[in-house]
């Protein structure tokens, strides 16, 4: 790409729907700047905000402004002159042919002749199919590219999610459409499959000759304070299980794709999932937080229903039936409100040395995904000196410390800027959410039934009592 354009083109027209909500502010539009300063996004670019709220372009501006950072001299100015804000509502055709106007408008001023549209919905899922079918209505250019963006939750459930799927589909091509999860915008979520089969010995190491047993785990040290409602129907496991540490193990456990096409890694990424049995529910720890700490306990939120049953915590046991791994338990763990805010990946070894050496510790293999990116191994080294004892070392690699010279980008400025290049690869092919949500939903209306009762653990601490046990269960060996 020459630098300041896409696909070749000096023009973009992105559009974010939903601009006055939490996500654009925090998210969206501070990706957009990051790209604009490094000039990834064409300066010459025009930034389209859309929502019902009725504002100016200086109110808008006041919302997200102060989220832009490290901008040089004068860079937030002239961003914010090319962000302009239309308002209107989701479900009316004139509402949408003004936005048609206004981005037509901005098309003119720089000169497109090939458009380059982006519709970026950073709206709640009650309106995703509503708005698309607006778009497409009133908005969809006939020459150049129109790509519309979404967020999850694609759904509740495999039913609700093949219903919404369903509804887009007839509205927007499959090549037109980006399904985000933000994780696989992460730096080193990005890294896995480089890593991987760039290096023979990782490689090698990845399979259930070696490898006991594996843990993706994400903790979050804050709970579910002031977004309770929404959380209350979803869940830690529709939250962050089912979508975004599912993309990190089938990541990690996918066979190596013919190219690093997007196509060819998501049809790895499919056929491995395809091997995943639906969860059991005897694989399963859930729990809810309680108040500790002078911290308020889940049902505290008065948006949350006294009788909640909703899972904060989630601990589940998958299984990966390829020759690869079968027999190797993947255990995807998350929680909010827990003792610290870590996401990881833990591959531990098989005993070793049996008849050789006494009791030692298993190598381990952690891919920190954050915070602070790291990978180092957990080996056994002899202890220098006179006697022949080995000690535990860890073979170290922090990005803060080796990568001086590069910048871990946002998750959301990796994944806008693939999104204006039309590049798929980051993005959740369809067939990728209906068979994470095949492996999810038994579990989940298990769950939702009331046949799976929450333990209880206290705001701040590792979760659930029965936690350690149940990664004993599945042979994790904490020496
Ligand atoms: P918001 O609740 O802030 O909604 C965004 C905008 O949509 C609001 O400003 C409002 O604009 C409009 N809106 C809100 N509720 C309704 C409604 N019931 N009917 C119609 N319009 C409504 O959402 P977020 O920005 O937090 O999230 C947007 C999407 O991104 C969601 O799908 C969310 O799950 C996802 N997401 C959000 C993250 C975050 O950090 N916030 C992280 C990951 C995903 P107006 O009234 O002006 O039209
Ligand atoms: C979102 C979840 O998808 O991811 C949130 O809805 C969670 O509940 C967030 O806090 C975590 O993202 P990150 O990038 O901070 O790890």
């Amino acid at each position: 790409m020459v630098e300041g354009t896409i696909n070749g083109s000096l023009l973009a027209t992105p559009a974010v729907l939903g601009a006055s909500g939490d996500l654009a502010k925090k998210k969206t539009l501070p990706a957009l700047f990051s790209l604009f300063r490094l000039s990834l996004l064409p300066k010459n670019s025009r930034i389209i905000g859309y929502a019902r709220t009725k504002m100016d372009d200086k109110e808008f501006h006041g919302k997200f402004a102060d989220n832009l950072k490290d901008g040089k001299d004068g860079e937030k100015e002239e961003f914010l002159k090319i962000c302009n804000y239309v308002p209107g509502a989701y479900d009316q055709d004139d509402a949408f042919q003004n936005l048609n106007k206004e981005i037509e408008k901005k098309e003119k001023e720089i000169g497109s002749k090939e458009p380059q549209r982006l519709f970026y919905m950073a709206l709640p899922p009650n309106v995703f199919t509503v708005v698309a079918a607006g778009l497409k209505k009133n908005c969809y250019a006939e020459k150049g590219h129109n790509r519309i963006v979404i967020e999850k939750p694609f759904g509740k459930d495999l039913e609700s999610c093949q219903e919404m799927m369903g509804e887009l589909k007839k509205l927007w091509k499959e090549e037109e459409t980006f399904r985000i999860d933000h994780y696989l915008g992460k730096e080193m979520v990005k890294n896995i499959l480089l890593m991987r089969f760039a290096n023979p010995f990782v490689e090698a190491g990845l399979n259930n000759q070696l490898v006991d047993n594996v843990q993706i785990t994400f903790k979050e040290p804050f709970g579910t304070e002031g977004r309770g409602g929404y959380f209350d129907e979803f869940g830690i496991i529709r939250d962050i299980q089912q979508n975004h540490l599912t993309q990190v193990l089938s990541l990690l456990t996918m066979e190596r794709p013919a190219t690093f096409s997007a196509e060819n890694i998501r049809d790895e990424k499919v056929k491995v999932l395809k091997n995943v049995p639906a969860i059991k529910e005897e694989d399963v720890l859930i729990g809810q937080y309680s108040a500790a700490n002078g911290k308020p306990g889940y049902k505290d939120d008065d948006t949350v229903p006294k009788d909640s049953n909703c899972p904060t915590f989630a601990a589940l046991a998958l299984w990966v039936n390829t020759p690869r791994w079968q027999g190797v338990p993947f255990i995807l763990k998350a929680g909010k409100a827990l003792d610290e805010g870590k996401v990881e990946i833990r591959i531990q070894y098989r005993d070793q040395g049996k008849g050789l050496f006494e009791e030692i510790p298993r190598n381990e293999l952690v891919l920190r995904i954050q915070p602070e990116e790291s990978i180092y191994a957990k080996i056994s080294n002899k202890k220098p000196g006179l006697e022949s004892s080995l000690v535990p070392v860890e073979l170290d690699f922090k990005y803060n410390a080796r990568m001086t010279d590069y910048r871990s980008p946002e998750a959301y400025e990796t994944l806008i800027l693939d999104a204006l290049k039309g590049e798929h690869s980051s993005f959740v092919r369809e067939d990728e959410l209906n068979e994470s949500w095949r492996v999810y939903t038994p579990l989940l209306h298990a769950i939702d039934a009331g046949k799976i009762k929450n333990e209880k653990y206290e705001y701040g601490s590792r979760g659930p009592q029965s936690l350690n046990h149940f990664i004993g269960k599945y042979g994790y060996d904490r020496r």
